[in-house]
Protein backbone atom coordinates (compact mmCIF):
# COMPACT_ATOMS: atom_id res chain seq x y z
CA UNK A 1 0.00 0.00 0.00
CA UNK A 2 1.32 3.31 -0.86
CA UNK A 3 0.12 6.83 1.06
CA UNK A 4 -0.23 8.68 -2.59
CA UNK A 5 -2.61 6.37 -4.04
CA UNK A 6 -4.40 6.67 -0.90
CA UNK A 7 -4.39 10.83 -1.17
CA UNK A 8 -5.60 9.92 -5.16
CA UNK A 9 -8.04 8.20 -4.37
CA UNK A 10 -9.48 10.37 -1.55
CA UNK A 11 -8.75 13.43 -3.74
CA UNK A 12 -11.25 11.75 -6.82
CA UNK A 13 -14.14 11.48 -4.96
CA UNK A 14 -13.57 7.62 -4.21
CA UNK A 15 -14.49 6.02 -0.33
CA UNK A 16 -11.14 4.53 1.47
CA UNK A 17 -11.42 0.90 3.03
CA UNK A 18 -10.30 0.61 6.52
CA UNK A 19 -7.29 -1.26 6.27
CA UNK A 20 -6.15 1.62 4.04
CA UNK A 21 -7.31 4.61 6.70
CA UNK A 22 -5.93 2.23 9.00
CA UNK A 23 -2.36 2.33 7.02
CA UNK A 24 -2.82 6.13 6.99
CA UNK A 25 -2.86 7.10 10.40
CA UNK A 26 -0.57 4.41 11.47
CA UNK A 27 2.25 5.62 9.52
CA UNK A 28 1.77 9.07 10.44
CA UNK A 29 1.45 8.13 13.69
CA UNK A 30 4.48 6.39 13.53
CA UNK A 31 6.18 8.71 11.18
CA UNK A 32 6.83 6.96 7.84
CA UNK A 33 3.98 9.00 6.16
CA UNK A 34 5.46 12.41 6.37
CA UNK A 35 3.44 15.83 6.80
CA UNK A 36 2.93 17.11 3.76
CA UNK A 37 1.29 13.90 2.35
CA UNK A 38 -0.99 14.13 5.59
CA UNK A 39 -1.73 17.27 4.64
CA UNK A 40 -2.48 16.85 1.26
CA UNK A 41 -4.80 14.02 2.79
CA UNK A 42 -6.01 16.00 5.07
CA UNK A 43 -7.11 18.64 2.41
CA UNK A 44 -8.37 15.78 0.13
CA UNK A 45 -10.74 15.02 3.32
CA UNK A 46 -11.79 18.72 3.61
CA UNK A 47 -12.95 19.07 0.19
CA UNK A 48 -14.15 15.28 -0.31
CA UNK A 49 -15.86 14.33 2.85
CA UNK A 50 -15.95 11.01 4.32
CA UNK A 51 -18.82 8.47 4.44
CA UNK A 52 -20.29 7.22 7.85
CA UNK A 53 -18.10 4.29 7.75
CA UNK A 54 -14.89 5.84 6.42
CA UNK A 55 -15.65 8.12 9.68
CA UNK A 56 -16.06 5.67 12.10
CA UNK A 57 -12.90 4.06 10.78
CA UNK A 58 -11.12 6.82 11.12
CA UNK A 59 -12.01 7.30 14.18
CA UNK A 60 -11.44 3.95 15.60
CA UNK A 61 -7.84 3.77 13.53
CA UNK A 62 -6.69 7.01 15.67
CA UNK A 63 -8.08 5.40 19.42
CA UNK A 64 -5.99 2.07 18.23
CA UNK A 65 -2.83 4.59 17.99
CA UNK A 66 -2.70 4.78 21.71
CA UNK A 67 -4.30 3.35 25.16
CA UNK A 68 -8.00 2.10 25.26
CA UNK A 69 -8.84 2.47 28.69
CA UNK A 70 -10.02 -0.53 30.22
CA UNK A 71 -12.10 0.08 32.86
CA UNK A 72 -14.41 -3.53 33.00
CA UNK A 73 -13.49 -4.34 36.56
CA UNK A 74 -15.58 -1.18 38.16
CA UNK A 75 -18.84 -2.67 39.54
CA UNK A 76 -20.73 -0.19 37.58
CA UNK A 77 -21.99 1.98 34.41
CA UNK A 78 -19.06 3.84 32.84
CA UNK A 79 -20.45 7.28 31.55
CA UNK A 80 -19.19 10.35 30.27
CA UNK A 81 -20.36 13.21 28.71
CA UNK A 82 -18.40 15.66 26.18
CA UNK A 83 -19.58 19.66 25.38
CA UNK A 84 -18.01 20.69 22.12
CA UNK A 85 -17.27 23.88 24.18
CA UNK A 86 -18.47 27.56 24.65
CA UNK A 87 -18.71 30.69 27.15
CA UNK A 88 -19.17 30.22 30.89
CA UNK A 89 -19.92 26.51 30.72
CA UNK A 90 -19.21 24.70 33.57
CA UNK A 91 -21.60 21.84 33.50
CA UNK A 92 -19.00 19.80 33.68
CA UNK A 93 -18.05 21.02 37.45
CA UNK A 94 -21.48 20.02 38.71
CA UNK A 95 -22.76 16.91 36.63
CA UNK A 96 -19.81 15.36 37.01
CA UNK A 97 -20.06 14.71 40.57
CA UNK A 98 -24.14 14.69 40.55
CA UNK A 99 -24.16 11.38 37.81
CA UNK A 100 -21.16 9.52 40.19
CA UNK A 101 -22.99 10.17 43.41
CA UNK A 102 -25.82 8.89 41.85
CA UNK A 103 -24.02 6.16 41.15
CA UNK A 104 -22.41 6.31 37.67
CA UNK A 105 -18.44 5.74 37.09
CA UNK A 106 -17.35 9.13 35.63
CA UNK A 107 -13.62 8.71 33.87
CA UNK A 108 -13.38 12.36 32.44
CA UNK A 109 -10.95 13.34 30.12
CA UNK A 110 -11.29 17.08 29.39
CA UNK A 111 -9.32 19.68 27.67
CA UNK A 112 -7.80 22.88 27.75
CA UNK A 113 -9.65 26.23 26.69
CA UNK A 114 -8.10 28.33 23.81
CA UNK A 115 -9.48 31.39 22.16
CA UNK A 116 -12.47 32.66 23.57
CA UNK A 117 -13.63 29.15 25.10
CA UNK A 118 -13.12 27.94 28.52
CA UNK A 119 -11.52 24.64 29.60
CA UNK A 120 -12.68 22.23 32.13
CA UNK A 121 -9.05 20.99 32.68
CA UNK A 122 -7.95 25.37 33.35
CA UNK A 123 -10.85 25.53 35.46
CA UNK A 124 -10.03 22.46 38.09
CA UNK A 125 -6.48 23.96 38.05
CA UNK A 126 -7.93 27.70 39.66
CA UNK A 127 -8.57 25.20 42.80
CA UNK A 128 -5.35 25.08 45.17
CA UNK A 129 -3.38 22.26 44.72
CA UNK A 130 -5.64 20.55 42.00
CA UNK A 131 -3.74 17.22 39.79
CA UNK A 132 -5.48 17.19 36.31
CA UNK A 133 -2.33 15.83 35.35
CA UNK A 134 -2.33 11.98 37.56
CA UNK A 135 -1.23 8.91 35.80
CA UNK A 136 -3.57 6.45 34.68
CA UNK A 137 -3.18 4.05 37.33
CA UNK A 138 -3.43 7.52 39.93
CA UNK A 139 -6.36 7.66 37.40
CA UNK A 140 -8.25 4.33 37.97
CA UNK A 141 -7.49 4.42 41.57
CA UNK A 142 -9.62 7.33 41.83
CA UNK A 143 -12.12 6.29 40.02
CA UNK A 144 -12.87 3.38 42.01
CA UNK A 145 -12.33 5.17 45.37
CA UNK A 146 -15.13 7.80 44.22
CA UNK A 147 -16.75 6.61 41.54
CA UNK A 148 -15.19 10.14 39.50
CA UNK A 149 -11.55 11.32 38.27
CA UNK A 150 -11.38 14.18 36.38
CA UNK A 151 -7.64 14.69 34.11
CA UNK A 152 -6.34 16.12 30.67
CA UNK A 153 -5.12 14.42 27.93
CA UNK A 154 -2.15 12.08 28.65
CA UNK A 155 0.33 11.38 25.49
CA UNK A 156 -1.02 8.02 25.29
CA UNK A 157 -4.59 8.48 24.45
CA UNK A 158 -4.82 8.94 20.77
CA UNK A 159 -1.53 10.17 19.94
CA UNK A 160 -2.33 10.49 16.20
CA UNK A 161 -5.11 12.88 16.72
CA UNK A 162 -2.80 15.06 18.85
CA UNK A 163 -0.46 14.58 15.87
CA UNK A 164 -3.14 15.33 13.17
CA UNK A 165 -4.83 18.02 15.07
CA UNK A 166 -1.53 20.26 15.27
CA UNK A 167 -1.29 19.51 11.37
CA UNK A 168 -4.46 20.35 10.50
CA UNK A 169 -4.73 23.80 12.75
CA UNK A 170 -1.65 25.28 10.36
CA UNK A 171 -2.92 23.53 7.46
CA UNK A 172 -6.54 25.62 7.65
CA UNK A 173 -7.94 21.84 7.56
CA UNK A 174 -10.04 22.08 11.31
CA UNK A 175 -13.46 22.92 10.06
CA UNK A 176 -13.98 19.21 8.38
CA UNK A 177 -16.67 17.63 9.75
CA UNK A 178 -15.38 14.11 9.25
CA UNK A 179 -12.16 15.68 10.53
CA UNK A 180 -13.53 17.55 13.66
CA UNK A 181 -15.74 14.09 14.44
CA UNK A 182 -13.39 11.64 14.38
CA UNK A 183 -11.17 13.86 16.25
CA UNK A 184 -13.73 14.13 19.42
CA UNK A 185 -14.53 10.98 19.57
CA UNK A 186 -11.20 9.09 19.38
CA UNK A 187 -10.29 10.55 22.19
CA UNK A 188 -13.15 9.62 23.81
CA UNK A 189 -13.80 6.41 23.12
CA UNK A 190 -10.14 5.69 24.68
CA UNK A 191 -12.04 6.32 27.70
CA UNK A 192 -13.55 2.77 27.85
CA UNK A 193 -17.15 4.10 28.53
CA UNK A 194 -20.07 2.42 27.84
CA UNK A 195 -22.32 5.83 27.24
CA UNK A 196 -21.69 9.07 26.23
CA UNK A 197 -23.64 12.10 26.14
CA UNK A 198 -22.83 14.49 24.27
CA UNK A 199 -23.85 18.75 24.06
CA UNK A 200 -23.03 20.19 21.09
CA UNK A 201 -23.29 23.54 21.54
CA UNK A 202 -24.98 26.25 18.82
CA UNK A 203 -25.00 29.66 18.56
CA UNK A 204 -22.07 32.82 18.49
CA UNK A 205 -20.22 31.33 21.24
CA UNK A 206 -20.38 27.94 19.82
CA UNK A 207 -16.96 26.26 17.68
CA UNK A 208 -19.94 25.78 15.27
CA UNK A 209 -22.79 29.10 15.21
CA UNK A 210 -25.12 27.88 12.90
CA UNK A 211 -27.76 25.73 13.89
CA UNK A 212 -27.58 23.11 10.55
CA UNK A 213 -23.50 22.32 10.98
CA UNK A 214 -24.20 21.64 14.99
CA UNK A 215 -26.83 19.49 14.21
CA UNK A 216 -24.66 17.65 11.55
CA UNK A 217 -21.94 17.16 14.05
CA UNK A 218 -24.02 15.74 16.61
CA UNK A 219 -25.77 13.68 14.01
CA UNK A 220 -21.86 12.50 13.23
CA UNK A 221 -20.54 12.08 16.38
CA UNK A 222 -23.71 9.57 17.27
CA UNK A 223 -23.42 8.03 14.29
CA UNK A 224 -19.58 6.86 15.03
CA UNK A 225 -20.05 6.08 18.97
CA UNK A 226 -23.09 3.87 18.23
CA UNK A 227 -20.81 2.83 15.50
CA UNK A 228 -18.39 2.00 18.13
CA UNK A 229 -21.28 -0.34 19.95
CA UNK A 230 -21.68 2.45 22.37
CA UNK A 231 -25.05 4.14 23.94
CA UNK A 232 -24.86 7.90 22.62
CA UNK A 233 -27.04 10.45 22.65
CA UNK A 234 -26.79 14.58 21.82
CA UNK A 235 -28.43 17.55 22.72
CA UNK A 236 -28.09 20.50 20.57
CA UNK A 237 -28.05 23.35 23.53
CA UNK A 238 -27.37 27.36 22.92
CA UNK A 239 -25.00 29.25 23.43
CA UNK A 240 -26.38 32.87 22.31
CA UNK A 241 -25.53 34.15 25.73
CA UNK A 242 -23.05 32.96 27.94
CA UNK A 243 -23.92 29.90 30.36
CA UNK A 244 -24.57 30.84 34.17
CA UNK A 245 -23.34 34.10 34.81
CA UNK A 246 -19.50 33.56 35.44
CA UNK A 247 -16.73 33.54 32.82
CA UNK A 248 -13.10 32.92 34.54
CA UNK A 249 -11.91 30.07 36.03
CA UNK A 250 -12.29 30.87 40.08
CA UNK A 251 -15.15 32.43 39.39
CA UNK A 252 -16.67 29.66 37.55
CA UNK A 253 -15.61 26.99 40.54
CA UNK A 254 -17.45 29.07 42.85
CA UNK A 255 -20.52 29.63 40.89
CA UNK A 256 -20.55 25.16 40.51
CA UNK A 257 -20.17 25.22 44.17
CA UNK A 258 -22.96 27.64 44.56
CA UNK A 259 -24.90 25.22 41.74
CA UNK A 260 -24.26 22.02 44.17
CA UNK A 261 -25.54 23.74 46.76
CA UNK A 262 -28.46 24.38 45.59
CA UNK A 263 -28.17 27.96 44.62
CA UNK A 264 -26.56 28.56 40.88
CA UNK A 265 -28.29 30.18 38.11
CA UNK A 266 -31.23 28.67 36.66
CA UNK A 267 -29.48 27.58 33.16
CA UNK A 268 -26.58 26.35 34.56
CA UNK A 269 -28.69 24.03 36.98
CA UNK A 270 -31.35 22.98 34.63
CA UNK A 271 -28.56 22.18 31.70
CA UNK A 272 -26.31 20.41 34.72
CA UNK A 273 -29.25 18.51 35.97
CA UNK A 274 -30.41 17.52 32.48
CA UNK A 275 -27.15 16.22 31.40
CA UNK A 276 -26.58 14.59 34.10
CA UNK A 277 -29.90 12.60 34.31
CA UNK A 278 -28.76 11.54 30.58
CA UNK A 279 -25.65 9.93 31.44
CA UNK A 280 -27.85 7.87 33.92
CA UNK A 281 -30.80 7.32 31.52
CA UNK A 282 -27.55 6.08 28.56
CA UNK A 283 -25.87 4.21 31.68
CA UNK A 284 -28.36 2.20 32.23
CA UNK A 285 -28.85 3.37 35.83
CA UNK A 286 -32.24 4.75 36.30
CA UNK A 287 -35.25 3.04 34.46
CA UNK A 288 -36.21 5.89 31.87
CA UNK A 289 -35.27 9.77 31.81
CA UNK A 290 -37.94 10.81 34.02
CA UNK A 291 -36.81 8.55 36.61
CA UNK A 292 -32.94 9.69 35.89
CA UNK A 293 -34.03 13.16 36.68
CA UNK A 294 -35.41 12.57 39.73
CA UNK A 295 -31.84 10.40 40.77
CA UNK A 296 -30.10 13.62 39.97
CA UNK A 297 -32.26 16.25 41.83
CA UNK A 298 -31.86 14.11 45.08
CA UNK A 299 -28.57 14.16 44.16
CA UNK A 300 -28.24 17.84 44.28
CA UNK A 301 -30.93 18.45 47.12
CA UNK A 302 -28.83 16.37 49.70
CA UNK A 303 -25.97 17.47 49.15
CA UNK A 304 -24.33 14.38 48.02
CA UNK A 305 -23.08 15.91 44.71
CA UNK A 306 -21.53 18.72 46.56
CA UNK A 307 -19.66 15.86 48.86
CA UNK A 308 -18.66 14.30 45.99
CA UNK A 309 -17.28 17.10 44.11
CA UNK A 310 -15.29 17.48 47.67
CA UNK A 311 -14.11 14.34 47.43
CA UNK A 312 -12.24 13.85 44.07
CA UNK A 313 -10.77 17.29 44.81
CA UNK A 314 -9.15 16.11 48.34
CA UNK A 315 -8.11 12.88 45.99
CA UNK A 316 -6.76 14.86 43.60
CA UNK A 317 -4.42 16.94 45.60
CA UNK A 318 -6.87 19.98 45.91
CA UNK A 319 -8.33 21.01 49.04
CA UNK A 320 -11.35 20.35 49.26
CA UNK A 321 -12.06 23.35 51.75
CA UNK A 322 -12.99 25.17 49.09
CA UNK A 323 -16.66 23.46 48.88
CA UNK A 324 -17.65 25.18 51.77
CA UNK A 325 -15.71 28.30 51.58
CA UNK A 326 -15.31 29.47 48.27
CA UNK A 327 -13.36 33.11 49.36
CA UNK A 328 -10.15 29.66 49.44
CA UNK A 329 -10.05 29.94 45.35
CA UNK A 330 -7.60 32.80 44.26
CA UNK A 331 -9.08 36.33 43.94
CA UNK A 332 -8.27 39.03 41.58
CA UNK A 333 -6.75 42.42 42.91
CA UNK A 334 -9.76 44.62 41.97
CA UNK A 335 -12.93 44.50 40.72
CA UNK A 336 -14.12 47.27 38.05
CA UNK A 337 -18.37 47.62 37.69
CA UNK A 338 -19.66 47.97 34.23
CA UNK A 339 -22.58 50.02 34.16
CA UNK A 340 -25.62 50.31 31.61
CA UNK A 341 -25.76 53.70 30.08
CA UNK A 342 -29.90 53.12 28.79
CA UNK A 343 -32.64 51.49 30.42
CA UNK A 344 -34.66 49.06 28.82
CA UNK A 345 -34.65 45.30 28.82
CA UNK A 346 -31.41 43.33 27.37
CA UNK A 347 -31.74 42.01 23.74
CA UNK A 348 -28.68 40.65 23.38
CA UNK A 349 -25.04 39.27 24.77
CA UNK A 350 -22.59 38.63 22.22
CA UNK A 351 -21.58 35.54 23.69
CA UNK A 352 -18.02 34.75 21.89
CA UNK A 353 -17.18 38.49 22.40
CA UNK A 354 -17.58 38.35 26.19
CA UNK A 355 -15.03 34.89 25.93
CA UNK A 356 -12.79 36.86 24.23
CA UNK A 357 -12.89 39.99 27.06
CA UNK A 358 -12.32 37.30 29.49
CA UNK A 359 -9.43 36.14 27.67
CA UNK A 360 -7.96 39.44 27.48
CA UNK A 361 -8.08 40.15 30.79
CA UNK A 362 -5.86 36.71 31.70
CA UNK A 363 -8.62 34.41 31.91
CA UNK A 364 -8.01 32.36 28.69
CA UNK A 365 -4.92 31.71 25.99
CA UNK A 366 -4.90 33.33 23.02
CA UNK A 367 -2.58 31.13 21.92
CA UNK A 368 -1.80 27.56 23.53
CA UNK A 369 1.47 28.56 25.15
CA UNK A 370 -0.32 31.43 27.02
CA UNK A 371 -0.68 31.78 30.91
CA UNK A 372 -3.43 31.69 32.17
CA UNK A 373 -4.52 33.59 35.41
CA UNK A 374 -6.69 31.78 37.09
CA UNK A 375 -8.85 34.66 39.60
CA UNK A 376 -10.32 36.95 36.69
CA UNK A 377 -12.84 36.79 34.35
CA UNK A 378 -16.34 38.26 34.24
CA UNK A 379 -19.90 38.51 36.48
CA UNK A 380 -22.87 39.34 34.57
CA UNK A 381 -25.24 40.99 36.52
CA UNK A 382 -27.70 40.71 33.41
CA UNK A 383 -28.96 38.44 31.30
CA UNK A 384 -31.01 38.14 28.51
CA UNK A 385 -34.92 39.42 29.00
CA UNK A 386 -33.68 41.35 32.30
CA UNK A 387 -34.83 44.94 33.02
CA UNK A 388 -31.98 47.67 33.33
CA UNK A 389 -31.96 50.56 34.09
CA UNK A 390 -29.63 53.45 33.79
CA UNK A 391 -26.66 53.59 35.96
CA UNK A 392 -27.51 49.98 36.68
CA UNK A 393 -24.27 47.67 37.17
CA UNK A 394 -24.17 44.86 33.91
CA UNK A 395 -21.16 43.11 34.83
CA UNK A 396 -18.34 42.87 37.50
CA UNK A 397 -14.94 42.42 35.91
CA UNK A 398 -12.14 41.04 38.04
CA UNK A 399 -8.93 42.41 37.02
CA UNK A 400 -5.17 41.48 37.92
CA UNK A 401 -3.27 43.17 35.34
CA UNK A 402 -4.79 46.06 33.40
CA UNK A 403 -2.45 45.81 30.09
CA UNK A 404 -6.01 44.80 28.13
CA UNK A 405 -8.62 46.36 30.13
CA UNK A 406 -9.49 48.88 27.86
CA UNK A 407 -9.78 46.22 25.05
CA UNK A 408 -11.63 43.80 27.01
CA UNK A 409 -14.10 46.65 28.66
CA UNK A 410 -15.07 48.07 25.26
CA UNK A 411 -15.68 44.63 23.95
CA UNK A 412 -18.06 44.24 27.23
CA UNK A 413 -19.99 47.59 26.28
CA UNK A 414 -20.50 46.74 23.04
CA UNK A 415 -21.64 42.66 23.59
CA UNK A 416 -24.50 44.65 25.81
CA UNK A 417 -27.68 45.38 23.52
CA UNK A 418 -30.63 46.52 25.60
CA UNK A 419 -33.46 47.46 23.61
CA UNK A 420 -37.50 48.14 24.63
CA UNK A 421 -38.53 45.20 24.41
CA UNK A 422 -36.08 41.75 24.56
CA UNK A 423 -37.02 38.71 22.14
CA UNK A 424 -38.42 35.41 23.88
CA UNK A 425 -35.55 33.63 25.67
CA UNK A 426 -34.57 30.69 22.82
CA UNK A 427 -35.05 27.38 24.44
CA UNK A 428 -31.74 26.01 26.39
CA UNK A 429 -32.12 22.85 25.09
CA UNK A 430 -32.75 23.22 21.17
CA UNK A 431 -32.94 19.40 19.81
CA UNK A 432 -32.66 16.07 21.35
CA UNK A 433 -31.07 13.03 19.10
CA UNK A 434 -31.98 9.96 20.77
CA UNK A 435 -32.59 7.95 17.22
N1 LIG B 1 -12.00 19.62 19.19
C1 LIG B 1 -11.28 18.50 18.95
O1 LIG B 1 -10.91 17.77 19.86
N2 LIG B 1 -10.98 18.21 17.67
C2 LIG B 1 -11.35 18.97 16.63
O2 LIG B 1 -11.04 18.65 15.50
C3 LIG B 1 -12.08 20.15 16.89
C4 LIG B 1 -12.40 20.44 18.20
Amino acid sequence: MRAVDIIQKKRDGEELGRDEIAFFVDGYTRGSIPDYQASAFTMAVFFEGMTPAETVALTESMMRTGEVLDLSDLPGPRVDKHSTGGVGDKTSLILAPLAAAAGAYVPMISGRGLGHTGGTLDKLESIPGFRVGLSLKEFRQTLRKCGLGLIGQTPEIAPADRKLYALRDVTATVESLPLIASSIMSKKMAEGIDALILDVKTGDGAFMKKFEDSKALAEAMVRIGRGMGKKVSALITDMEQPLGRTVGNALEVKESVETLRGHGPKDLESLSLELAAWMLHLGGIAPGLDAARTRVRDALASGAGLRKFQEVIGLQGGDPRVGDDTSRLPQARETIELRSEAEGRVAGIACRAVGRAAMLLGAGRETVDSRIDPAVGVVLHKKVGDPVREGEGLMTLHVNERGRLEEATALLRQAVRIAREAPPASPLVRLVLDR
